[in-house]
């Protein structure tokens, strides 16, 4: 498959959408970021292609579904008869997909509809890379701690703020419940190690008080945050792009509400709790 790099650490763009998917899942693995640029897929290719990868879960916030195919959340600023057509604001700070699930996402794609005039990028951070720079002693610290996680933004609780996690009725909250994960997992294709969900879903950590468990997250998400470990990805209508939610975490960006932003996404599974 002919790549091209998107910085020096992670993620490529490739125009081999066609190409034999046991060398599509190698560099989507080896990059942690695919992209593909200018396509056009109906919802159903689009759906063909993400079962590719595992098994597609559709997202709690049902209201925002594809009237045709319930794996595909609609992505979107617009509003139709005053009401909105989409989700906006889908997960403006740093997380990682589904990591509020006991059986963890292992790849989220959006398919571009609608290109904002300004902004509308997705950041995404490595977490490979932000682990192995950890001095020794946090690392022999952190490496058997369990995290906390529930659906939510450890940052922001304001329903109000539009950096909260996205609003769930009673029924969708009824859904969810604590879950744990390994705060450095072993990813589950890779084997290499990672950091995992320091940012969002990540309130605590089993057998610590609570607030040094949150000092020990903060601190660990101001390094895993780190400009050097980011990618900015830029848009334009058409596109596909596949992530890695082992590896990464990743935020959406605000941008000006009267600005149309759609996209589709859906998410895959992992196959087992690692
Ligand atoms: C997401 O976090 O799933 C959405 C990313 C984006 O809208 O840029």
């Amino acid at each position: 498959m002919q790549l091209n790099k998107l910085s020096a650490g992670f993620g490529a763009e490739t125009s081999a959408f066609d190409a034999p998917f046991r060398e599509m899942w190698d560099a989507f693995f080896a990059a942690q970021v695919l992209v593909f640029r200018g396509l056009r897929l109906t919802a159903g290719q689009f759906l063909e292609f993400a079962r590719r990868f595992g098994r597609p879960e559709p997202h709690v916030i049902d209201q925002f579904h594809h009237p045709e195919h319930s794996d595909i959340l609609i992505l979107s600023n617009r509003k139709k008869d005053g009401q909105p057509a989409g989700l906006a604001d889908a997960g403006t700070y740093f997380h990682t997909d589904y990591s509020y699930l006991e059986v963890p996402a292992r790849c989220t794609m959006l398919y571009s509809i609608e290109v904002p005039k300004k902004g509308g990028d997705t950041l995404f951070v490595d977490q490979y890379a932000a682990y192995d720079d950890l001095p020794d002693a946090m690392q022999r610290r952190i490496k058997d701690l369990v995290a906390l996680h529930h659906y939510g933004n450890r940052d922001e609780l304001d329903r109000s703020s539009r950096t909260v996690a996205s609003i769930l009725s009673e029924d969708q909250e009824q859904k969810l419940a604590w879950v744990k994960h390994k705060l450095v997992r072993p990813h589950p294709v890779t084997g290499r190690k990672a950091l995992y969900s320091v940012s969002g879903s990540s309130f605590g950590i089993e057998g610590m008080p609570e607030d040094e468990a949150v000092g020990l997250l903060d601190e660990l998400k101001r390094h895993a945050t780190q400009e050097k470990y980011q990618l900015r990805l830029k848009y334009g209508v058409g596109d596909v792009v596949i992530w890695d939610n082992a590896s990464l975490l990743h935020s959406a960006t605000l941008t000006d509400p009267e600005d149309p932003r759609t996209l589709w996404r859906i998410t895959v599974k992992e196959e087992r709790k690692t």
